[in-house]
């Protein structure tokens, strides 16, 4: 796929972000070997992200997925449940994936939500960290990049739903659309 209107420029190709992937999924692999690893995305950005990780990975793993929405717009960090896993989560191993952690709120809404079904551990491990723009902290486990603060689209991330498919990430000027 040619580069999209408003992209600027590639920040991570897509050679560095599977071999990023691969580096992450044997961390993991080591870390949760003989125990009851679940992947767990939020739909739909991590979705492409936990793919990837999950085929890197060298240990039996579940996957279960959630969605969740953003109450209109009354600010960040007030998202819902809008589609919720399909199997409970007690005394498993759980990793969330995400797609960025950004402010954080989105994040720690959910570790919340899962803790409180009592998995056996609960970890982060997210394709994007944007610690620059943190509001609330949140303990990330793995990331395979930090990233400036600029808006980015690809690997799943996506402006107005589009260019979640790029191979590779960039940063993006909406302006410029
Ligand atoms: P947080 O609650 O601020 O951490 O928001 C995280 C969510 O905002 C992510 O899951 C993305 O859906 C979205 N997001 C944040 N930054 C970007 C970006 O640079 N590009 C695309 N989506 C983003
Ligand atoms: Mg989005």
């Amino acid at each position: 796929m040619t580069a999209p209107p408003g992209v600027e420029r590639v920040l991570f190709t897509e050679e560095q972000v599977n071999q990023r992937i691969r580096e992450v999924a044997a961390e993991i692999s080591a870390k949760y070997q003989g125990r009851d690893l679940k992947l767990i995305a939020v739909l739909k950005g991590a979705v492409f992200f936990m793919t990837a990780l999950a085929r890197a990975i060298e240990i039996p793993l579940k996957v279960d997925f959630l969605a969740i929405s953003s109450f209109g717009n009354s600010g960040p960090g007030m998202v819902r449940i809008a589609k919720d896993l399909d199997h409970p989560i007690q005394g498993e191993d759980i990793l969330l994936v995400e797609d960025i952690v950004d402010t954080g709120f989105t994040t720690r809404y959910l570790l919340q939500t899962l803790a409180g079904r009592e998995p056996r551990s609960l970890g982060i491990c997210t394709l994007l960290d944007r610690t620059a723009r943190r509001i609330v902290q949140v303990p990330v486990d793995y990331r395979c990049f930090e990233i400036p603060d600029r808006f980015v689209v690809g690997c799943g991330l996506d402006f107005q739903q589009r260019y979640r498919n790029l191979g590779y990430i960039a940063v993006m000027d909406p302006e410029k659309t």
